[in-house]
């Protein structure tokens, strides 16, 4: 700390005490790369996943939240610049019984009908709309329920609403504490005998339990790989950093309600090379981005393939820190380059896989916790901004998000990637 007399000294030399305030060249501006457009305002819900079609129709979900707003539909579709409607109907969004299993209402519903609580939203290269089903509300805006069979699951829908997939997930590659956060597909008949392509899933479970699930679009069967390991799990004791603020969760749900606790949230944000050959993954509560060859996924674990899941991780691959923030998101276009969220700065980084090097792409205040990334066929990035961290569950029951939540998009240089 300067004392009273140099600064008095200092100030009365420059003729003023703008002179201490203002010498600076080099400063943070808080801005960089192309301008951002605002896409889509949120007064309503709250949003984590997006994704848009080819004809311009953006799709979002929002985790459903029992006992608060968030209950009315955790799929939607945007229909003008600040509101939304439920995709593909109220009524899939309702189960009958509610979101809670009726049973034992410790547990999320079992209905493999309806949508319990959607973390993400992904329109395929066939123009198609997926569905993520965590079947793990969030109750009492505490406690995130454990899952019975028939809520987690992945649910696909044409356009037109029409359901024509229901991947509903044993226990055997769901767990009760399996949080199921994101989605990636590669429909090329190669990849597996059935001839439907897969689809790769993130397991971020808070819990521990984290890893990789493949399901085989063909047969339906699924399967996990890189389970519980160092790469799919956060780091302990991990500290972040937001708008220049260290940020420590108070939770109000279990170990130890009401006390300075760290995110623990594993593998997260999930991204397919633009050749459909690696899988890019990060944990949420961790800087470090890997990579594993999908020709090791694609090995159902079994008596005939006892060595799969260690081959899987074996062939996992550390590529480094992503350049001073977490990711909650990422995604490739179709030049190969992925797009990393940096929550911690405000903005989005690139990775270049050919040159093993990251780039900073775009920073702007207003972003504010970039939550899902969606490249589409008009060239440009959309993703929500959705001030994750600030809500009541992570901060001691005080709610300290304030609408409206945003989708925002910008210019890149490619479309989306088509593996079909
Ligand atoms: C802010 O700083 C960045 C990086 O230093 C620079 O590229 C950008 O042009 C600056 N923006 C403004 C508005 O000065
Ligand atoms: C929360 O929701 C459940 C299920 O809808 C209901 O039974 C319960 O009374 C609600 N609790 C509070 C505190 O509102
Ligand atoms: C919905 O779209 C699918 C795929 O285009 C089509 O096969 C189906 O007939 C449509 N259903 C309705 C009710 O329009
Ligand atoms: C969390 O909230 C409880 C109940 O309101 C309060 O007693 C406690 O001091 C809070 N903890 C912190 C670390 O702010």
């Amino acid at each position: 700390m300067m004392n009273v007399a140099l600064a008095t000294a200092l100030s009365l030399a420059a003729g003023g005490l703008a002179w201490l305030t203002d010498p600076f060249q080099v400063y943070d501006n808080g801005t960089y790369g192309p301008p951002l457009q605002v896409e889509h305002l949120f007064y309503d819900q709250w949003p984590t996943g997006l994704s848009v079609a080819s004809n311009g129709a953006i799709y979002a979900n929002f985790p459903t939240a029992v006992n608060q707003t968030n209950t009315q539909y955790t799929v939607g579709v945007v229909t003008s610049y600040t509101t939304e409607a439920a995709f593909p109907s109220v009524e899939y969004n309702q189960p009958p019984g509610g979101f809670l299993n009726p049973s034992n209402p410790a547990f999320g519903s079992a209905d493999p009908d309806h949508l319990i609580s959607v973390q993400s939203v992904v329109v395929d290269a066939l123009d198609r709309v997926w569905a993520l089903d965590t079947g793990r509300p969030l109750y009492n805006g505490a406690q995130v329920l454990a899952t019975v069979p028939g809520g987690p699951k992945l649910v696909g829908f044409y356009q037109n609403g029409t359901r024509f997939a229901n991947y509903v997930l044993p226990i055997t590659t769901a767990y009760p504490d399996t949080y199921l956060n994101d989605v990636r597909f590669d429909l090329r008949p190669s990849t597996l005998p059935s001839g439907q392509g897969v689809a790769y899933i993130t397991d971020s479970s808070d819990e521990g339990r984290s890893g990789i699930i493949v399901i085989d679009l063909g047969t339906g069967n699924s399967w996990r790989h890189i389970d519980s390991q160092p790469y799919t799990r956060g780091d302990q004791g991990f500290i972040s950093t937001y708008d220049g603020q260290v940020f420590q969760p108070i939770r109000q749900g279990n170990p130890n309600p009401g006390t300075y606790s760290h995110l623990t949230t594993g593998s997260d944000g999930i991204a397919l090379s633009a050749d459909g050959a690696y899988l890019y993954f990060s944990p949420l509560s961790s800087r470090r981005l890997y990579r594993v060859p999908t020709s090791y996924l694609l090995v159902q674990p079994s008596g005939a393939n006892p060595n799969a899941a260690n081959a899987a991780i074996a062939a996992t691959q550390y590529l480094g820190e992503m350049g001073g923030s977490h990711a909650d998101g990422m995604e490739t276009d179709a030049s190969g380059v992925i797009y990393i969220g940096a929550p911690e700065q405000d903005g989005i980084t690139m990775y270049h896989p050919d040159l093993g090097m990251w780039m900073p792409f775009v920073r702007d205040p207003r972003i504010q916790w970039p939550d899902t990334l969606s490249v589409a066929t008009n060239n440009r990035l959309y993703f929500t901004s959705n001030q994750y961290w600030l809500q009541p569950s992570l901060n001691n029951g005080t709610e300290y998000r304030v609408r409206p939540w945003g989708i925002f998009s910008v210019p890149i240089s490619a479309g989306k990637v088509i593996l079909t």
